[in-house]
């Protein structure tokens, strides 16, 4: 079997006294959308947080590429291909559209011409508006904004925590068809969502996490079949 682009074995994760992450295991391969679903405060965000550096485990490993990331800050991580876009968006509100996508490449040298293309390609909305301050945009907006910024930094897992919390349904449509393209340009994607029927519609894998545990796992057509995720997330 080929390595896993990202394998998290046995992660445990605390804040403080307080255990959030309990031996999550899960991997992600190259081009694959994996999903990690489930309730609010199931520590979907916290095993986000480990992923990129802003949380250490406390026992377990996280391996890129087959490399453990222990220790690595987060902006190195960044460098090395694991880009997020955070719950709740977190734009530069500010800062034009054109200065918040610059930021997310802020780690890179090279050109970033076809970057902003492909940007531009996937949101024309964000192009039109280059010049306006980011905070002026609508949530559905920023929230493309916010995946663009990640995209910029040339990911190569695209990590994204709720991107279609609090927006309307025809701009969750909209969110998800951009990651159905996302996913179409080879890039693999973490998906955090608690729209679990939606989500599993596009992803290839699915995790479904309760109270630090992940407790379910499976293709995701299997997990969308399943009794006991369909009583509890699909409100079937
Ligand atoms: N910064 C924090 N400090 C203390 N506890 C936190 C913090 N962030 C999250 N938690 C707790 O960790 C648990 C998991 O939270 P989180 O990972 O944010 O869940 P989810 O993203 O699945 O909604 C919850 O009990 C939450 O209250
Ligand atoms: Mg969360």
């Amino acid at each position: 079997m080929s390595v896993p682009l990202l394998e998290l074995t046995k992660v445990s994760a605390a804040y403080g006294a307080v255990k959030a992450l309990h031996e999550v295991s899960l991997r992600v391969d190259p081009g694959q959308v994996v999903t990690l679903i489930g309730a609010n405060g199931a520590g979907k965000s916290t095993c986000l947080k480990v992923i990129t550096g802003l949380l250490p485990e406390t026992s377990g490993q996280v391996l890129w590429n087959g490399r453990d990331l222990k220790g690595m800050p987060a902006h190195k991580r960044v460098a090395e291909g694991l880009a997020m876009s955070p719950e709740g968006r977190q734009v530069f509100p500010r800062m034009t559209v054109r200065e918040n996508l610059e930021m997310g490449a802020y780690l890179r040298q090279d050109d970033l011409t076809q970057d902003y293309a492909r940007v531009f390609q996937l949101f024309p909305v964000l192009e039109k508006r280059q010049g306006q301050a980011a905070g002026t945009l609508s949530g559905g907006e920023q929230q493309m904004l916010a995946i663009g910024r990640a995209l910029m930094s040339k990911p190569r897992l695209l990590i994204l925590d709720e991107p279609s919390l609090g927006l309307a349904p025809l701009i969750v449509k909209q969110i998800f068809s951009i990651i159905r393209e996302i996913r179409s340009l080879g890039l693999a994607v973490l998906l955090v969502e608690q729209n679990a029927r939606q989500a599993l519609q596009v992803a290839d894998f699915g995790y479904v996490f309760e109270v630090g545990h992940a407790v379910l796992s499976g293709p995701a057509a299997e997990l969308s079949s399943n009794a006991e995720v369909q009583k509890a997330y699909l409100g079937l």
